[in-house]
């Protein structure tokens, strides 16, 4: 171990660090921050917006453009309240819930280690465990009884059930297939941390792969080995990448088998994404509850059946801080320290930034005119003010993979220097060839 590193090797306090620099460079802000914050939610700004769309558009692509077989889906986050009757989150989605008899903090009892209270010290002042579920509960309508009672999904998952037969009819899809879909989820977590690891309102990208039963071990197998591919072309350094199997005792309400993939975050290994072997849980509930059959009918057999389902369940706010957490690097260059993100380039919220070397002798305006030309096809970013080396120093830390000077040469031959984040080699390049260059930089490694 290197001196100052933690064991997963991240330069030391990087969960503080990365806080404090998602903060200020316009990742992720805390929610209401100014009325003191609330519970767990993030909200993400100019730069972490553009990174989580990335990411998002990274894994459509891979799992729904780049493959004939799954088909994509936009579901309500409000369902008919008998969805989770039926999926079994009404009576199920629960964690042990306790609370200090000292301090009123409360805590998840399957997290403490030992009797003492991780809040005030004392010893035995812990409730009796009860079920706390975990779903947000509203009411639909401007009557609010028991009958109006509707929730906040916990996760997409439910959305590509009651679809399944729609979706199956509609793109004439033959088993197996999956049906993908990205969106907001909503847990009541007794206790959210770790920055935007474990919040309230947060967002999954989910895969419900359906095959025919008899083949789901295989299918489940193919998908966890596509899924840690997927992660490892993210750029995800391999050591710090591992799967872990549930045991019976960890298993959900619904599932048979249960892989996670895990990420060795400073505080720990810990789950990102889970791929999970669902059987025929969730559409044969759906199926006794709604009364509408869900079975498949295979031409090609004659059979007909209730698919199995392979589910590929990830978290986009979590895989994202897996991306940063990993990108983030300290390095020091001629005796300067220089903070750098080494986001993949299609990941990156900013392609290039556009500097003029300084404030006069018309390199302003003709950096303004490369930026804009250049802004038609590729996010950009204009900045004069400041040192150069400052300028470099604020793109590294934003994870730019490129940074394009104009100096005095380019006044004489209309050429300019392009500064590889990472390399921090520069190179000539004219600016009649300057988006080609870069749009074939960006090519080299796609995702
Ligand atoms: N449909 C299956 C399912 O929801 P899960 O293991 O409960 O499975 C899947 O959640 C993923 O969703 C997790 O691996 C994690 O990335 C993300 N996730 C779950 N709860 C979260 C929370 N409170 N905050 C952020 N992400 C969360």
């Amino acid at each position: 171990m290197a001196n100052g590193e933690s064991e997963s090797g991240h330069p030391p306090d990087l969960m503080n660090k990365l806080t404090s620099l998602c903060k200020r460079r316009g990742f992720v802000f805390q929610s209401s921050e100014i009325y003191g914050g609330v519970g767990s939610v993030y909200d993400y700004g100019p730069l972490g917006v553009e990174l989580k769309n990335n990411l998002r558009q990274a894994w459509w692509r891979e799992m729904v453009h780049r493959r004939a077989d799954i088909e994509g889906l936009d579901a309500g986050i409000l369902m008919n309240s008998r969805v989770w009757e039926a999926s079994g989150h009404v009576e199920g989605f629960t964690d042990p819930l306790v609370e200090c008899r000292n301090c009123h903090r409360r805590f998840r009892a399957d997290e403490l280690e030992g009797v003492q209270c991780p809040s005030c010290g004392m010893s035995g002042t812990f409730t009796e465990p009860r079920q706390f579920n975990l779903m947000f509960k509203t009411f639909m309508g401007p009557v609010e009884d028991e009958g109006a009672v509707a929730y906040l999904r916990p996760e997409t998952a439910q959305g590509i059930y009651v679809n399944f037969r729609n979706v199956h009819e509609t793109a004439r899809q033959k088993i197996p297939f999956g049906i993908a879909q990205v969106g907001k989820a909503f847990r009541n977590e007794i206790t959210p941390g770790n920055f935007i690891f474990r919040t309230r309102e947060f967002e999954q990208m989910e895969m419900q792969y359906f095959v025919k039963p008899g083949t789901d071990a295989e299918w489940f197998e193919a998908w966890m080995e596509r899924r840690m591919d997927w992660v490892r072309r993210l750029g995800i350094t391999p050591e710090r990448l591992r799967f872990y199997e549930h045991g019976a005792d960890e298993l959900a309400h619904y599932a048979k088998a249960a892989f996670d993939i895990q990420y060795h975050f400073p505080f720990g290994w810990q789950e990102f994404e889970g791929i999970h072997n669902r059987t025929d849980f969730d559409l044969s509930r759906h199926q006794e509850f709604s009364r509408k059959k869900l079975e498949y009918f295979d031409p090609a057999s004659g059979d007909r059946f209730l698919p199995y389902v392979i589910e590929t369940s990830a978290g986009l706010d979590r895989t994202l801080l897996v991306v940063l957490a990993d990108a983030y690097a300290e390095e020091e260059i001629e005796g300067e320290k220089r903070v750098l993100l080494h986001l993949h380039p299609h990941l990156a919220p900013i392609k290039a930034a556009v500097f003029p070397l300084v404030k006069k002798d018309g390199m302003p305006e003709v950096a303004r005119r490369v930026a804009d030309s250049l802004r038609e096809s590729l996010p950009v970013f204009y900045d004069e003010t400041g040192s150069i080396g400052r300028r470099y120093r604020r793109q590294d830390e934003a994870g730019t993979p490129y940074c394009i000077t104009i100096d005095g040469v380019t006044l004489e031959d209309e050429s300019v220097t392009v500064r590889d984040r990472d390399t921090l080699r520069q190179e000539r390049v004219p600016i009649a060839g300057l988006r080609q260059h870069l749009q074939a930089a960006l090519e080299a490694d796609p995702l």
